[in-house]
């Protein structure tokens, strides 16, 4: 039988977000196109899944592309939105490793929303196709802004407030992107900006944080080993 999304128990595991930084760079230090970066960072991506998953992580948040980012050069953002396509298309990879797919942004028919219509079908069908998995959620943030979710949220609370629901922490929790999604417990910014850059900013309330100089297409398990350690302090 197959089960709805919602009646899978929520992994055990700690939340780790990471913000994805420092593709362009990687590439320039190589004499690469800045698109070339992209694609190892979503390589790297898949390898950081893996490593995530096998050291027990309960939900891996990802950061793939800002409201802010749609302003970068026409190509390099056409590269991206080809490369998230790729990305929700890893459904055998997923799979083999019994990682669930979930995406955070702006919703589809939502005023403002920008994700093209070939996005939206790989997300639908990544979330279809990996919804019976029990392991690590995987969430990816694609046309993600922080504020915009939370005056979303602020808005849905405003123009519900005849009801006896009192504006409260739970009520504006309740109208996240992806209300079920437990607090973050560590973020990791690679590329040696010590920025949050409008990412989750309710989610990492009381999250430690993890900056490394590594770029995220460098992002290996000792380095991400190094950043899990810091729950432990
Ligand atoms: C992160 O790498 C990927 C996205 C923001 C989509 P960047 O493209 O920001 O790389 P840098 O920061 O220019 O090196
Ligand atoms: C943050 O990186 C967004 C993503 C990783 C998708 P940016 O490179 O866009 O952030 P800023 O502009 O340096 O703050
Ligand atoms: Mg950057």
């Amino acid at each position: 039988m197959v089960l709805p999304m919602n009646a899978i128990p929520s992994p055990q595991g700690p939340h780790v977000a990471c913000i994805m930084d420092g593709n362009g760079r990687w590439a320039k230090r190589r004499g690469l196109p800045r698109t070339a970066g992209h694609t190892a960072g979503e390589e790297n991506l898949a390898a950081v899944v893996r490593i995530a998953s096998a050291r027990g992580v309960g939900h891996l948040t990802v950061f793939g592309f800002s409201t802010e980012n749609w302003v970068r050069p026409k190509a390099e953002v056409r590269h991206i939105l080809s490369l998230h396509k790729r990305l929700f298309g890893r459904i055998e990879e997923l799979n083999a490793n019994n990682v669930r797919i979930n995406w955070i942004g702006r919703p589809f028919d939502e005023p403002g929303a920008r994700t093209p219509s070939f996005v939206q079908r790989a997300i639908r069908q990544a979330i279809a196709d990996t919804a019976t998995n029990t392991g690590m959620v995987l969430t990816v943030a694609f046309d993600y802004g922080s504020r915009t979710e939370l005056l979303r949220a602020a808005q849905q609370c405003a123009s519900n407030s005849s009801s006896d629901e009192p504006i409260s922490t739970a009520a504006v929790q309740s109208r996240l992107y992806s209300s079920e999604m437990p607090d973050v417990d560590l973020i990791i910014r690679t590329s040696g900006e010590s920025r949050i850059s409008n990412f989750m900013l309710w989610q990492i309330a009381t999250a430690k944080v993890y900056f490394t100089e590594r770029s995220w297409p460098d992002l290996d398990a000792v380095e991400f080993d190094a950043a899990l350690a810091l729950l432990h302090t």
